[in-house]
């Protein structure tokens, strides 16, 4: 996931919220995109053309006349163009074909995705005219981020600040991604699962859900449908994903035999525990020296949905401490996967609750290692894989 070798046109209108886009812009150009600039005249009231200049790399546009035919040859080769923020103003400009400043023009010259990011106090936004212009425009397939809710610049409470920089980062990377799981509907399990020994201990692993949930961004960002359903994470689920909380082994295994049916794959990143106590006492166990814990075996989701006869595509991770891969290609075999994620947690860089991975896909005929990259890089490996043989 990066947007290496994509060009990128970012529009900096007259909100407060501009101070933000030179952020943004840094950024952007971190993910490997070019950024280009370009300002509006009340965009310069908040942010300045220099601090773009050099949050971007690049020259700040922003007189229509500086270059008479720069509004048609910037655009030209551009990938995306987002705009952020986005004032009332511009989009009413935009939604009109109103074209009387560099940034206007540019968009009417422009024939890629564009995404918005509306930044406007709340009664400005909730105004019938203003929404008339952004329906108006949402209408010509334009992708919009945000608002967000929560404290205003005037004070106020509502919706109206810009999404975050990480939220319109994502949608611009959703914009240029190409859509090859359409249609389809994947079920994704991510985090630890919680074994109660008494009402306040439990029994759990490292397991951040940073995996999972990555795996889960990815595919809504290629046109997938997702059932997430996590162990207990810190994490924000992707807000277009139908997400589900599950603590247990059993009810993570009750919540995947509910939602597995109709679903083209399933991936299992979860870190399921193997075992969990016999007995959970319903009060809190007296402290004593020495305490003996009789545990026994959860349930194998994986292997329960590996073994049905109609079953979707389905994916296993496999946990191992060493680059030994025999353990995993026997749980390829035992669990009846289509292919296992074989994940060295041994290296500080990959594993648990860490932001990059090294992992190994499983086949049975085939194994092939993939090197260090970060979790959402991993998460496109995988889809990849599968859009590959899914029938
Ligand atoms: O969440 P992160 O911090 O990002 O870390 C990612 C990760 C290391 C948790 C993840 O990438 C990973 O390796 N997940 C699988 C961990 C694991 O439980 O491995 P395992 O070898 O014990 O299990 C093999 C497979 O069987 C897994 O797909 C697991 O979900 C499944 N399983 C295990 C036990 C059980 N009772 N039911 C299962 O379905």
């Amino acid at each position: 996931m990066s947007l290496k070798n994509k060009k990128v046109i970012l529009g900096v209108t007259g909100s407060v919220a501009a101070y933000k886009s030179a952020g943004l812009a840094r950024r952007l150009t971190e993910a490997g995109a070019s950024v280009h600039v370009i300002m509006t005249d009340a965009s310069k009231n908040f942010i300045t053309p220099l601090s773009l200049s050099i949050a971007s790399q690049n020259k700040v546009y922003s007189g229509l006349f500086d270059d008479p035919i720069s509004h048609i040859t910037l655009t030209a080769d551009a990938d995306v163009m987002v705009i952020a923020p986005a004032t009332a103003n511009i989009i009413g400009k935009f939604a009109n074909g109103i074209a009387d400043d560099f940034l206007s023009t540019c968009f009417l010259s422009f024939r890629g995705r564009v995404v918005i990011a509306p930044a406007m106090n709340w009664r400005m936004y909730e105004n019938p005219v203003f929404k008339r212009n952004l329906d108006s425009l949402l209408s010509y397939g334009i992708m919009q981020i945000g608002p967000d809710k929560g404290s205003l610049a005037c004070g106020e409470e509502g919706a109206g600040r810009m999404a975050e920089v990480q939220d319109i980062i994502d949608a611009v990377i959703s914009s240029v991604t190409e859509k090859d799981l359409n249609g389809r509907k994947i079920l994704v399990t991510a985090g630890p699962t919680r074994e109660y020994i008494d009402p306040v201990r439990f029994i759990s692993n490292r397991s951040s859900g940073k995996m999972g949930f990555a795996i889960a961004k990815a595919a809504i960002r290629r046109g997938a449908e997702v059932i997430l359903i996590s162990g207990p994470s810190d994490l924000m689920p992707p807000p277009k994903a139908q997400f589900i909380r599950a603590e247990t082994a059993s009810g993570m295994r009750e919540a995947v035999l509910r939602h597995y049916m109709d679903c083209d794959a399933v991936i299992m990143a979860a870190a399921v525990a193997d075992f969990t106590p016999a007995d959970m006492s319903s009060s809190k166990v007296e402290k004593s020296e020495t305490m003996v814990l009789n545990l026994v075996k959860t349930p194998d989701i994986l292997a329960e949905i590996g073994a049905l006869k109609k079953r979707p595509f389905l994916v296993g991770f496999a946990a191992e401490t060493g680059q030994d891969t025999s353990r995993a290609r026997r749980k390829l075999i035992e669990k009846g996967a289509d292919f296992i994620v074989f994940n060295n947690v041994a290296s500080e860089l990959s594993g648990f609750d860490v932001d990059t991975n090294e992992i190994t896909i499983i086949e049975r005929d085939k194994i092939t290692p993939v090197p260090l990259m970060t979790k959402d890089a991993v998460a496109d490996v995988i889809l990849g894989r599968i859009t590959e043989l899914i029938t």
